[in-house]
C-alpha cells in the first residue's frame, strides 16, 4: 500500500551515486507494498534545486532510468536529503505524472511522498485551482505539495516560521490517512515527516555512541500567531484549537549528541517499515500518529500536531530508540526464486519460532507472556470477538472450533470492514482480538479503535513489532514468524493459527476436564515441524499435478468441512491472488445447497478428506461429486488406501484434528505457487495487490 523512504546524511560525505542507490535500494525493500510505479527526489547541483526521477512499473525500471541519466554521479554532498516512493495506485492510474514524488511547481520547491489517502483532496484542489494552481496529476498527494507551497507563500514572513510550522499547518488541513515525507528547496538538508494512520519509522546511524536514546516530544506552546490564512476569504485553512494557528517552539533538547557533546556525523533513514532500514542500522524510533518529525543539523526533533483530548499532554512524552530484532538475511530471498517460495519453505522453522519459549512440551504447558495479567479478564469475558481481514481472518476461522471447545467462551468472528460497516455492538465485558500480519491494516486498526472507544479489552496478534496494532492494543502475542515479504501470506497464516491455538490452550489451563485434550494438541504441535517437512518433500508431485492437471483450467473448487473449511477458503484465496485462476473455497456441507450445480466432468475439484470425526460426512460430499461425474483430486492422509487406489491424491501426514489444517494448507500454498509460475505470473507481486493495506 505504497512504501515511502527518506535518507538524510549530515557531516557524512556521500556522492550522488551513493544517495541515489540508497534511495532505490530502500524502495526495492518496500516494493512488496506497491509496485505500480517508483520515484525519488534528491538535491540538484545547488541547494535551491531538486531532481525528481520517476518511472511507471517496478523499482527495476526506475533503476534503469537512473543509469540512463546524464548527471554528475560523482558530485559529493556533506549533507543532503532525499526521499523516495513505491506506489500502489489509489487515485489516478499508474502513469508517469501520477508517480511520486509529487511536487508543488515546476521548480520542485516542495516535494512530497505519501502513503495513504487524503479524503478531502477534492475540496483542497478546488480551492487551490481557484487560486491559480495548475495540477498535473490525478493524485490526492499533489494537492498536499501545492497546499504546502500555498501556505509557505502566505506565512513565510511570519515570526518563528519554520519547516515544521509549515508542515504542521498543512497537516491540520488534511483528512484521511497518511505518512508523509516533505523536502523543500527553501529548507535545504532538512526533512519533515509526519503520520496519521500510516506507519513511519526513523532509523538513526552514527559512528559514535549516542548520548541520549530518546527524543523529547514537544507540545504546542503557542508563541505567536502568524498571519493566518484562516482569514482567507475561502476560509479553508482551519484555525487551530484556540482560533489561531499555533506555532511550536523548536525543542531545546538536542536530540542526538555524541558522548563528547559535539555535533557528529549522522545518517537518518525514514521508512514505512523496518525492512528498508535494517541493513543500515538497527536503531529505530517509531513515530506516533500526529507526530511531526523534523531533522536538521543532524538533530531529530519531534513535535505534536495536537494535544490529546481535553488539551492534555499525551502520556508518552518521549519517543525512544529501539533495537530492531530482524536480520538482513531474513528479508533477502537467498537461494530461492521468490519470497513466497522461501516463506513456504521456512514454515518448519517459523512455526517453531512461534512456539519457542512459550510451549513446554514436557509439562504440556503454554505460557504467552504478552497475555500475562489479562488471562482472568479474558476468561470472564462474555464473548470473544476475533476481527481480521483476508488470510488473517482465515486463521481465526481455522481455530474457532478448538477455541470454543477448550475455553467454552462464546466466540464471534468478523471481517474487519464488515464489522465496521455494521457498527457491531461492543461492550466493556467483550474481549476483542485483532489478528494482522502487518499490524497496519487500516480496517483492522479502525475496528480496534472502535472497540477501544467502547471499553473492550483489545488483544493484538501481529507479526510486526512496533506496528500500530501491537502498540495500541492492551496486550497481545507476537507471532515471531519473521518478516513476510511475499504479498501472498503463507508462513504468517500458520504462525497466526498456532498463536491462536496456544492462546486457547493457555486460557483453558484452569479446566481439568480439558487436560487430556490439551496434552494431545501440545503433542501435535511438537510433531508439526516434521509433518510440514514431509509435505514439502512431496513438492514434485504437486508441481506435476499443477502442470498436468490444473494449469489449463479456468476454475477450481476446493471443498472440505469442519476444521478444513478455513483451509478451503485460504487455499482458494492463495490460488486466485497469485495465479489469477478463479477458485472458490466451498464448505462441503453447503454443496447440496447450490454449488453442486457447478459440478460435472469438466469442473476441477479438490476435496480435503483427511481423517477426523467428520470423515463420513465428507465421504457423502465425495459421492455427491462423483455421482455428477466429478473427478476430484483428494487431499487425504498418507495410507488412506481406498482413496489412493481410486483417485488422484495429495497425501499428507495425519495429525490431531484441530492442527490438521496447518498441514493441509501447505500443498495448497505450493499448488498456488506452481500454478502462478506455470501461468507466467509475478509470484511476489500479484497485480492490483499490495502487502499492507493501509487504506480503508
Ligand atoms: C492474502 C493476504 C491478505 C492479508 C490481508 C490482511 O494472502 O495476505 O489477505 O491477509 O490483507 O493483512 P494483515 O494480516 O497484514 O492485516
Amino acid at each position: 500500500m505504497c512504501g515511502i523512504f527518506g535518507y538524510l546524511n549530515y557531516l557524512v560525505e556521500r556522492d550522488r551515486r551513493f544517495i541515489m542507490d540508497t534511495l532505490v535500494n530502500g524502495l526495492s525493500r518496500l516494493e512488496y507494498r506497491g509496485y505500480d510505479s517508483a520515484g525519488f527526489a534528491c538535491d540538484g547541483d545547488s541547494d535551491d534545486t531538486a531532481i525528481i526521477i520517476k518511472q511507471v512499473g517496478k523499482v527495476s525500471a526506475l533503476k534503469k532510468l537512473v543509469d540512463e541519466q546524464q548527471i554528475d554521479f560523482d558530485k559529493a554532498f556533506i549533507s543532503h536529503c532525499g526521499m523516495a516512493h513505491t506506489r500502489w495506485a489509489t487515485h489516478g492510474q499508474p502513469s508517469q505524472l501520477n508517480c511520486h514524488p509529487q511536487r508543488s511547481d515546476v521548480n520542485n520547491e516542495f516535494t512530497v511522498v505519501h502513503n495513504g489517502i487524503i479524503t478531502n483532496y477534492k475540496e483542497i484542489k478546488l480551492l487551490l485551482t481557484k487560486k491559480g494552481y495548475v495540477f498535473e496529476s490525478d493524485t490526492d498527494t499533489e494537492c498536499v505539495a501545492k497546499l504546502t507551497k500555498y501556505i509557505y507563500e502566505d506565512q513565510k514572513d511570519s515570526p518563528n516560521f519554520t519547516f515544521t510550522t509549515l508542515v504542521k499547518a498543512v497537516a491540520k488541513e488534511l483528512e484521511g490517512s497518511f505518512a508523509f515525507i516533505f523536502k523543500s528547496t527553501h529548507f535545504p538538508n532538512e526533512i519533515v515527516a509526519t503520520r496519521r494512520g500510516s506507519p513511519l519509522l526513523v532509523g538513526v546511524k552514527t559512528a559514535k555512541k549516542l548520548k541520549v536514546d530518546f527524543v523529547d516530544v514537544e507540545f504546542s506552546n503557542p508563541v505567536e500567531a502568524p498571519s493566518s490564512t484562516a482569514k482567507d476569504a475561502n476560509n479553508f485553512l482551519a484555525a487551530a484549537d484556540n482560533g489561531q494557528p499555533q506555532l511550536l517552539q523548536r525543542s531545546q533538547s538536542r536530540a542526538f549528541l555524541s558522548e563528547d557533546g559535539l555535533p557528529q556525523p549522522i545518517e537518518y533513514f525514514l521508512a514505512s517499515d523496518a525492512s528498508a532500514i535494517v541493513e543500515h542500522t538497527k536503531r529505530v524510533l517509531y513515530l506516533e500518529d500526529d507526530d511531526i518529525a523534523h531533522i536538521a543539523d543532524g538533530e531529530l526533533h519531534i513535535h505534536r500536531l495536537r494535544r490529546d483530548e481535553n488539551g492534555a499532554t499525551p502520556s508518552a512524552t518521549t519517543r525512544s530508540i529501539q533495537t530492531l530484532e530482524i536480520e538482513l538475511a531474513e528479508i533477502m530471498k537467498g537461494s530461492f526464486d521468490h519470497f513466497m517460495q522461501k516463506e513456504i519453505y521456512e514454515q518448519p522453522e517459523s512455526v517453531v519460532n512461534t512456539m519457542r519459549g512459550r510451549v513446554n512440551f514436557e509439562n504440556h504447558k503454554v505460557t504467552l507472556g504478552g497475555l500475562r495479567g489479562y488471562l482472568n479478564i479474558i476468561r470472564r469475558a462474555r464473548r470473544i470477538v476475533f476481527i481480521a481481514c483476508g488470510t488473517s481472518y482465515h486463521s481465526c476461522l481455522a481455530t474457532r472450533g478448538v477455541f470454543e471447545e477448550l475455553t467454552e467462551i462464546p466466540t464471534q468472528i468478523d471481517i474487519a470492514s464488515d464489522f465496521l460497516d455494521r457498527r457491531t455492538p461492543i461492550f466493556r465485558d467483550d474481549v476483542c482480538v485483532f489478528v494482522s500480519q502487518s499490524g497496519e491494516t487500516a480496517d483492522t486498526i479502525l475496528s480496534m479503535r472502535y472497540c477501544l472507544e467502547r471499553g473492550a479489552l483489545c488483544v493484538g496478534i501481529t507479526n510486526t513489532v512496533g506496528s500500530s496494532i501491537s502498540r495500541e492494543s492492551h496486550c497481545g502475542v507476537h507471532i515471531n514468524a519473521g518478516p513476510e515479504i511475499g504479498v501472498a501470506s503463507t508462513k504468517a497464516y500458520t504462525s497466526q493459527y498456532i498463536a491462536l491455538v496456544m492462546m486457547a490452550i493457555q486460557l483453558s489451563e484452569d479446566r481439568v476436564s480439558t487436560i487430556e485434550r490439551r496434552k494431545e494438541i501440545i503433542d501435535g504441535l511438537y510433531r508439526l515441524p516434521g509433518h510440514i517437512k514431509e509435505v514439502l518433500a512431496g513438492a514434485d508431485n504437486l508441481q506435476q499435478l499443477s502442470s498436468q492437471t490444473l494449469s489449463k483450467e479456468k476454475s477450481l473448487l476446493i471443498m472440505g468441512r469442519g476444521y478444513q473449511s478455513a483451509t478451503c477458503l485460504e487455499g482458494a484465496l492463495k490460488i486466485k491472488e497469485i495465479s489469477y485462476m478463479h477458485s472458490e473455497g466451498i464448505l462441503a456441507g453447503e454443496l447440496k445447497h447450490g454449488t453442486l450445480a457447478l459440478v460435472d466432468e469438466n469442473m476441477p475439484v479438490i476435496l480435503i478428506m483427511t481423517k477426523d470425526s467428520l470423515y463420513p460426512k465428507v465421504q457423502s460430499a465425495l459421492s455427491q461429486v462423483t455421482s455428477r461425474k466429478g473427478q476430484p483430486i483428494i487431499i487425504c492422509n498418507t495410507g488412506d488406501q481406498n482413496l489412493v487406489n481410486e483417485f488422484k491424491t495429495i497425501p499428507v501426514p495425519q495429525t490431531t484434528d484441530c492442527l490438521q489444517g496447518l498441514v493441509n494448507i501447505i500443498p495448497l500454498q505450493l499448488l498456488s505457487y506452481y500454478l502462478a509460475l506455470l501461468k507466467g505470473q509475478d509470484v511476489d507481486f500479484p497485480r492490483n495487490l499490495a502487502k499492507s493495506v493501509t487504506v480503508e
